[in-house]
């Protein structure tokens, strides 16, 4: 590895606590940032890995509010969720920690002390809006009104969420209040501003001079794009009731803005890391982490020492985020390292759209997990193969599929089992002696020393699918060689040759074991453990790692096929999952005008039996019931055939007006309505009592 570094701080983008993340998150930041550290740990190199729950802003009230619960109750519930995936599906973290935590509150509040004592904030009062009826000043996320840009009704006051325009509430036509609905009145209010526009020359320095070479396109060019638009000076405090609170007098009801506390999270979650391995007890911290020797103030070495490298692993829309203000921050700070690259990727879309928890549109980490217990390095395979590094991306299942069938199980998984099944069938199970070499033998052991080298450049230049990519060749490598050599057409004449084929195999099986470890961390455990592989280090790899007459595991299947049935379910359950957010989305009916209680009391309504049901002739929708009331057993014709079939409804009980007025209805008269609830889709569901009663039984 080349460069001067003595050590790592690699961070991964703080997930909001506010609901489930899906596999686009983890395509975005999360999985390429668990490979690149993967690959430092197995260099040998001096890394900290730190994400945690991002738990203040608007989100958090935002969401409790429509769970009708608190703010606490949410950030608990979702922390533990996204946690729980999270090591499910192999994330390393040295430490996963909450920003709701005391030293995270503190770390936040003494950074804004450090730039209010400097005179680096400015302090303004300006007109914001503010909900009478609530009594509250109100985030841009609870102001809605008609775009400006193009004419949404429902745009956001940051953001439309239909032409993408960023916005400030007050260019929003007719605003109102998601609190109240009324339109919100402009009042005063006193905040503290970063003057980012002060910082522009040292940005144009820092980032479009400096990083112009080594930072990735898309980032490169969204901070070009932001410095040469001109930069304005933003509020780094709120009026909320949730939140860091601003720590200076006079500052009552207000908190930091979520966008100053959030990066500082990845210090205090460093600093919490080393308080927990210095007084030997792990909270947040990975059970991996080796504990050491460490003094507490040690966390300043991985932020405050030149000799580090910082990594913000995040997704395009935190772009700004990371690589303007929070760097304009360290840098006025006085104390802090700046990132040495932030890989921002692109967006993963979903068999064909965007992804969106909220529409439904979505694979959910817990979701997958569910579904696919035993599978996590597939999903990161599918991932990884596919992650949008240079432009959006696009995940499908017959795609996840394609790369489970054709490339885990076709060519790793299978070259591994073939050098295995043929090790144990003629050799008890024991690493055969290397006999001489032909053309063919040393060509692919010069090939295989190659390997490492070429996926160390691409995964130190970010370039992760390249390095996925790399390594199935290196199986690919494997399996050719085995179709070349046929050593199972050798056995009954030449079994020293058979030897040294399957000698080479195991040498590429067990490079593999090594180098695919950063990628399919689960994969590489099974392999080393059938091949009985101590750990080696990236270093060793390209050389031939096992000896003669070592004796391997038991071989088992290391990726098994993924059926069509499987696939259908999950595109099946996606599409229902829309169609039931659609729906839930939908507005209600509104209420008939009031009536009084001599209106109500006119229906005579009761539970009925359903006693025979038959279809009319020339009638898609009718079915002809007969329906014991308790008072007598009548004819009720039911506009219902269309969900639900003769059969299913014999026996039910059901609930009927009794004293409408008989109807024709094809030439039968009908006794009586039965009552149904009417989903807003059309669907009808009968109305039932929970527990059997006696027909005849009234409702009021
Ligand atoms: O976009 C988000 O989900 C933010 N919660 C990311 C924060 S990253 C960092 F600044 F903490
Ligand atoms: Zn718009």
């Amino acid at each position: 590895m080349s460069n001067h570094f003595q050590r790592y701080t690699v961070t991964a983008a703080l997930p909001y606590a506010n609901g489930p993340k899906h596999i686009g998150h983890l395509a975005g930041a999360y999985i390429p940032a668990d490979v690149y550290v993967r690959y430092l740990r197995l260099n040998g190199k001096d890394v900290v890995f730190v994400s945690g729950s991002d738990e203040h802003g608007t989100a958090i009230p935002n969401q409790a509010l429509k769970e009708n619960t608190t703010s606490w109750a949410i950030i608990d519930k979702y922390d533990a969720q996204i946690r729980d995936s999270f090591y499910k599906l192999g994330m390393s973290f040295d430490i996963y920690h909450r920003t709701s935590e005391p030293i995270h509150h503190q770390t936040s509040q003494e950074l804004f002390l450090n730039l209010f004592h400097k005179g680096l904030l400015n302090e303004e009062i300006s007109e914001q809006y503010f909900d009478e009826e609530a009594k509250v000043f109100l985030a841009d996320r609870y102001i809605m009104g008609t775009c400006p840009r193009c004419g949404h009704p429902d745009a956001y006051g940051d953001q439309c969420e239909k032409c993408g325009s960023t916005l400030s509430p007050r260019e929003l036509i007719d605003p109102r209040s998601t609190l109240s609905g009324k339109p919100p009145v402009l009042r005063p209010t006193k905040h503290w501003y970063l003057p980012l526009q002060n910082y522009e020359n040292w940005l144009k320095e820092w980032i479009l001079v400096s990083h112009k070479e080594d930072w990735k396109a898309n980032v490169y060019g969204q901070c070009k794009s932001w410095i040469d638009g001109g930069l304005q000076p933003r509020a780094m405090t709120r009026d909320l009731d949730w939140g860091i609170k601003v720590p200076l007098p006079d500052a009552d009801g207000k908190v930091l803005y979520v966008w100053f506390d959030a990066p500082i999270g990845y210090i205090s979650a460093t600093r919490a890391l080393f308080q927990e391995m210095a007084e030997g007890v792990k909270k947040f911290s990975s059970p991996q982490r080796d504990f050491g020797k460490v003094d507490k103030a040690d966390w300043k070495k991985y932020w405050q020492d030149e000799e580090t490298k910082l990594v913000h692993f995040i997704g395009k829309d935190n772009i700004v985020f990371h690589c303007i203000i929070f760097p304009i921050m360290l840098h006025v700070s006085g104390e802090y390292i700046l990132p040495d690259n932030v890989p921002a990727n692109e967006f993963m879309n979903l068999e064909g759209d965007k992804m969106s928890t909220s529409r439904g549109w979505s694979i959910e980490m817990h979701e997958y997990i569910e579904d696919f217990p035993d599978k996590p390095d597939v999903l990161r395979y599918a991932l990884l193969t596919n992650l949008p590094e240079t432009k959006d991306s696009e995940f499908t299942w017959k795609d996840f599929q394609a790369k489970n069938n054709n490339e885990l199980v076709a060519i790793f998984g299978n070259f591994v089992n073939r050098a295995l099944v043929l090790t144990q069938k003629y050799f008890d199970n024991k690493i055969p002696a290397l006999g001489s070499l032909t053309e063919i033998d040393k060509k692919a052991i010069l090939e295989l020393k190659d390997f490492p080298s070429r996926i160390e450049d691409s995964i130190e230049g970010y370039r992760f699918r390249e390095a996925t990519a790399l390594v199935m060749d290196l199986a690919r490598l494997g399996n050719k060689y085995l179709a070349e050599t046929e050593p199972w057409k050798l056995a009954k004449t030449d079994l020293p040759r058979v030897g040294t084929i399957l000698n080479i195999a195991l040498q590429i099986s067990a490079n593999l074991a090594v180098l695919v470890e950063p990628f399919l961390p689960f994969t590489s455990i099974k392999l080393k453990k059938m091949l009985q592989l101590d750990s080696f280090v990236w270093q060793q790899a390209g050389n031939l790692l096992l000896t003669e007459g070592h004796t391997l595991g038991e071989p088992k299947l290391l990726f098994e096929k993924i059926e069509d049935e499987v696939i259908a379910a999950q595109i099946r359950k996606l599409n229902d999952k829309k169609n039931a957010m659609e729906l839930a989305s939908q507005p209600v009916e509104p209420a008939k005008p009031e009536i009084s209680f001599d209106d109500f009391s006119k229906m005579d309504i009761r539970i009925g039996k359903i006693n025979t049901a038959e279809r009319v002739e020339k009638s898609k929708k009718l079915l002809r019931l007969q329906v014991d009331t308790g008072l007598d057993v009548r004819t009720v014709m039911s506009g219902i055939a269309e969900y639900f079939s003769p059969e299913e409804l014999v026996g039910k009980q059901v609930t009927i007006l009794v004293n409408l007025a008989p109807r024709k209805i094809m030439g039968v008269e009908s006794q009586g309505m039965i009552l149904m609830a009417t989903d807003k889709d059309g669907t009808l569901r009968l109305l039932q009592p929970t527990e059997p009663v006696s027909p005849g039984s009234k409702i009021s």
